[in-house]
């Protein structure tokens, strides 16, 4: 498998982090209208760990993880995935660490409708140069990781919602990423797939060594993860275990 980012990144393994955000700052504009979500935010994910973020609706989760996983760009500071600066990258070249090095899991799975639950998750593989032989093994063994090893076949809208965000689960690992955004992955989900979902994730990311940054509002699902941050007035703050 490709793994091409890997060896760019040096810094990756001395540092043993993974994700870096530096004094980030957004302001959404619109016209006259500006938005400011945060300003000076800092973070750093070390590899193989997991972090919570959780905050109030509208405190700026969703715009963080859109910035740490190079989706938008910030208005200033410095975003750094696998020891690679994002702003000094092309699009192109952007585009392959996010392939290679980040996973993502959304509240919606997704999935491209008109594919295959097979061909979504070899979908990454692919684009990271593997051919289609190699792609179908390593999608086939992560569905099967994931409970979906009969449902291969199948198309997002034949699986139930328990069984599409599992699917996204297993397209955000397929490559191995250094670490998997989550931006409440479980929130549309009924209270006991929700827990099995995250508790599959867990799983998985931990087997893999692959660090987690989750958005939740849910506190005790927060709980499970190494660190609970909390996004307040644009800034994070760790919440000590007996606040979460
Ligand atoms: N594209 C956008 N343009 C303008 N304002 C936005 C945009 N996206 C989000 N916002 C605003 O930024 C703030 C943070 O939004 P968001 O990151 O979605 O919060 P959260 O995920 O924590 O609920 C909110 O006040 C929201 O209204
Ligand atoms: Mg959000």
């Amino acid at each position: 498998m490709s793994k091409s980012w890997a060896s760019e990144s040096a810094s990756k393994s001395a540092a043993g982090e993974v994700m870096r955000a530096e004094k980030l700052a957004k302001t959404y504009a619109e016209g006259k209208m500006r938005t400011p979500v945060f300003d000076g935010l800092d973070l750093s994910v070390q590899a193989g760990e997991t972090v919570a973020i959780v905050g109030a609706s509208g405190a700026g989760k969703s715009t963080l993880l859109h910035l740490l996983g190079g989706l938008d760009t910030p208005t200033a500071g410095e975003v750094y995935v696998a020891g690679q600066k994002m702003s000094a990258l092309s699009n192109a070249a952007r585009g392959q660490l996010r392939n290679g090095a980040l996973g993502f899991v959304y509240q919606f799975h997704h999935l491209l409708p008109e594919f295959t639950a097979l061909e979504n998750v070899m979908m990454p593989v692919m684009l990271g140069g593997a051919d289609a032989g190699a792609a179908a093994q390593r999608a086939k063994e992560l569905l099967q990781q994931v409970g979906l090893g009969h449902r291969v076949e199948h198309k997002p809208g034949e699986l139930s919602g328990g069984e599409r965000q599992r699917a996204a689960v297993a397209r955000a690992l397929v490559n191995q990423p250094a670490c998997v955004l989550g931006d409440e992955p479980t929130g549309n989900l009924d209270e006991k797939t929700a827990a099995t979902v995250f508790e599959l994730m867990l799983e998985l990311n931990r087997a893999q060594k692959t660090s987690l940054v989750l958005v939740t509002h849910d506190r005790r699902l927060a709980r499970k993860l190494d660190r609970v941050l909390e996004l307040h007035e644009g800034r994070l703050r760790e919440l000590p275990a007996s606040d979460v």
